[in-house]
């Protein structure tokens, strides 16, 4: 590369994530292969349209990328065989029963198309609060996809830090959303998709789910597949899935067209050309993620975040949701049981608090496993008390160290680092 800054820039971000232990729930390492393609020529092209149907000359090549990985989409996730089907499509090119659109940009652009085609602007759209787990695009106000449409929150147990689907329902039934969404960015444990299609059916509402963090557990059968269950299904391919940033939407073909008004609102409703460098190194980890050592890694993922939540439990951490059924351990630093007041000691010398007054701010805990070289992610827990800026927790995911061949007798190591750093224990 000629640009030397940019070069020296690269080098030491290569460095810096070589060296560090990453236990980002979000992130992952994609392939050589993957990151090839998405620096290779098809960047240059413009292809706003779909395959067949473009708004420029010369998308020959690029059609058969975007219908390849189309294919290999429907395929990774069992699609091609389909289930609960109304109407066979005879435009579909692959004879799915499920479509999906492969050009969302990343993953709250996929929730926006998705509401934006389906949900009428002011109806309700039903998710889970922030402090809870749900992500900014599923109708926090914040975000446009709360200001648009009208949110309506739901939040887990705070006794138990798990779903209560009874209470989901109740709500659903005297609200009646547009759209549930199900599936979450900071939930560790298994949820119940048939559930919540009843929970949907009883509400009249459209159930989408939002797979985004698990993608890859379920491509490699480590979780339970909530295809057959919802309407619409999105996801990023950049966490568990270990492809390059962006994002899919799967819709059932039936009767309702839920797919030709996700089509029309993904472009031209909200994005122009589709990035096809992106589609090609999308497509490429979509075949990785076919092989059978794609479904070791997918079960050592859980096997090791398994390690690590009762690790750290056995140290005397609150585990949010008493453990996990995934890649992802939330633990609630402010509040963890009897070490809370030797932590809150740690806590006066960064400054942050009274002693007495809890445990570890998640921003001080992220921190100081920063300087440790354990690079987590401060996040809120169910009940926040704090502010999401400066919650009571911390985010710890295996699926990047996972990738680096790590196995559990390696994340009880790292688990008992975490427990000494937080501790202030010399390591
Ligand atoms: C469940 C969920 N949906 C959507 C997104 C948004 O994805 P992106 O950052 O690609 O927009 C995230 C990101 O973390 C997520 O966890």
């Amino acid at each position: 590369m000629k640009d030397l800054q940019i070069k020296k820039l690269i080098d030491a971000e290569k460095k810096r994530q070589k060296s560090v232990i990453n236990l980002i729930a979000s992130e992952n390492y994609c392939s050589a292969d993957s990151l090839e393609a998405l620096g290779s020529v098809f960047d240059n092209k413009y292809a706003e349209g779909y395959p067949g149907a473009r708004y420029y000359g010369g998308n020959q090549v690029v059609d058969q990328l975007e219908l390849l990985a189309q294919e290999r989409a429907i395929k990774l996730f069992g699609l091609d065989k389909g289930e609960h089907v109304e109407k066979f499509s005879d435009k579909n090119p692959h004879k799915s029963k499920w479509h999906v659109n492969v050009q969302p940009w990343s993953g709250a652009n996929a929730n926006l198309a998705v509401y934006l085609g389906l949900a009428p602007i002011g109806s309700k759209i039903m998710g889970m609060a922030l402090t809870s787990g749900g992500h900014l695009s599923h109708a926090q106000k914040v975000s446009i996809t709360g200001k648009v449409w009208e949110p309506v929150t739901y939040i887990v147990d705070p006794e138990t830090e798990v779903l209560d689907y009874d209470y989901v329902e109740e709500l659903a039934k005297s609200e009646k959303p547009a759209i549930i969404v199900a599936g979450f960015t900071a939930y560790p444990r298994e949820v119940d998709w048939k559930r919540f299609r009843k929970i949907a059916d009883e509400a009249g509402a459209l159930l989408m789910v939002d797979m985004s963090h698990l993608a890859g557990l379920i491509a490699g059968k480590a979780y339970p597949s909530p295809f057959p269950y919802a309407d619409v299904v999105t996801t990023t391919t950049h966490k568990t899935l270990r492809g390059p940033r962006g994002a899919m939407i799967f819709s059932r073909i039936d009767s309702r067209e839920l797919y030709k008004k996700i089509d029309k609102a993904v472009f031209p409703g909200l994005q122009g050309g589709p990035h096809e460098s992106q589609i090609a190194g999308i497509a490429v980890a979509l075949k990785e993620a076919t092989d059978a050592k794609f479904k070791s890694y997918a079960k050592q993922v859980i096997k090791n975040a398994k390690v690590l939540a009762s690790e750290l439990q056995k140290r005397g951490w609150h585990v949010v949701a008493d453990g996990t059924d995934s890649h992802m351990v939330l633990v609630d630093t402010w509040m963890n049981g009897e070490k809370v007041s030797e932590i809150a000691a740690r806590s006066i010398k960064h400054g942050e608090m009274a002693l007495g007054a809890g445990g570890i701010p998640g921003k001080v805990a992220e921190l100081e496993l920063e300087k440790a070289g354990i690079i987590c992610n401060k996040n809120t827990v169910p009940g926040e008390k704090r502010s999401p800026f400066d919650p009571s927790g911390i985010r710890l995911g295996t699926p990047a160290e996972t990738t680096r061949g790590k196995k559990e007798a390696d994340f009880k190591k790292i688990a008992e680092k975490i427990d000494k750093v937080l501790k202030g224990i010399k390591i």
